[in-house]
């Protein structure tokens, strides 16, 4: 039995690598790509998002979501980090690919998820405003939620908050309360992968993966003084395609909206959160070098 999958994204670098993980693992049915603003504008992530499942040879649906946070001003993006086109500059090298759903991103997943005969696995690995929307009539109603956010012990784009929950800190707090498998920044940083890694990947998709990650292997070194990437979204996806490849444990949080300089950050508060703490890193690597080689 596959898992039927929908995966929503603002890809971003890492979040290529998650996408043809899901294109190349037997064991999903990847429903739908849905798009949100976050590592660059909702134009360029759901331009990526297409032209990625172009490349991967997918014809999974892609519908358009959020452009900016609920209720709340745009906040910055992380072109700095991801290139000014979310892809290292190589966006355009990609095949062209203008499908699109006539859906916006909320209508496809509840539409998506009502139609389908078994639970669907909704893999979030961008900021959570498409979620959020969706739970005004779908709580209770998503087969499992997988989440890529939050940082436990520090953040990545302030000293607390990390990127996808700092991004909208109301859509974050209202998805907590759903109870999602949250797979944070401390998990996955022990995930990070090295530039031998990368230059070991194979085949037209491992290649032009290794392709995409020129800035983002840039920003790494200059931030860090490493060779090596973060595939903050892989590590989530991995879970969606194989329950139980991380070990989670319960946290009781909650999300701090104020407008303090905590903004964004997991606090301590009354949410039962599965929280993604441990793996066997190395077969994880390894795992994810096959999936994405042929
Ligand atoms: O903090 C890491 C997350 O923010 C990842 O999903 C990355 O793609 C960015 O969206
Ligand atoms: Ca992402």
């Amino acid at each position: 039995m596959t898992i039927p999958l929908i995966i929503d994204t603002d890809p971003g670098v890492d979040d290529a690598f998650a996408l043809a993980l899901a294109v190349r693992s037997p064991e999903v049915d990847l429903l739908g790509v849905t798009t949100v603003f976050g590592n660059v504008s909702i134009d360029h992530t759901t331009r990526n998002a297409q032209r990625l499942l172009a490349l991967l040879g997918s014809t999974a649906p892609v519908a358009r979501g959020a452009d900016r946070a609920m209720g709340e001003i745009s906040r910055p993006d992380a072109r700095l980090v991801h290139g000014d086109d979310g892809l290292s500059g190589k966006a355009l090298t990609l095949p062209v690919n203008d499908r699109i759903d006539a859906r916006d991103a909320v209508e496809f997943l509840r539409d998506t998820i009502d139609a389908s005969a078994e639970p669907v696995t909704v893999a979030a690995i961008g900021p959570l405003t498409n979620i959020a929307r969706l739970l005004d009539t779908h709580a209770g109603r998503i087969g499992r939620l997988v989440v890529m956010g939050g940082g436990i012990a520090g953040g990545n784009v302030t000293p607390t908050a990390e990127f996808n929950i700092w991004s909208d800190a109301d859509a974050a707090r209202r998805v907590l309360a759903e109870r999602p498998v949250l797979v944070p920044i401390d998990l996955t940083r022990r995930c990070a992968v090295d530039g031998a890694w990368l230059e070991s990947l194979t085949g037209e998709v491992g290649t032009t993966l290794e392709g995409l990650t020129t800035r983002y292997r840039e920003f790494y070194l200059e931030a860090n003084g490493i060779d090596g990437i973060l595939v903050h979204d892989a590590v989530a996806v991995a879970e969606a395609i194989k329950p139980g490849i991380l070990t989670t444990r319960e946290h009781l949080l909650d999300v701090d909206t104020s407008d303090g300089d905590g903004r964004g950050s997991l606090v301590p508060g009354a949410y039962p959160v599965d929280v993604a703490e441990d793996t066997d890193v190395e077969a994880l690597r390894a795992f994810l070098r096959d999936r994405l080689s042929v």
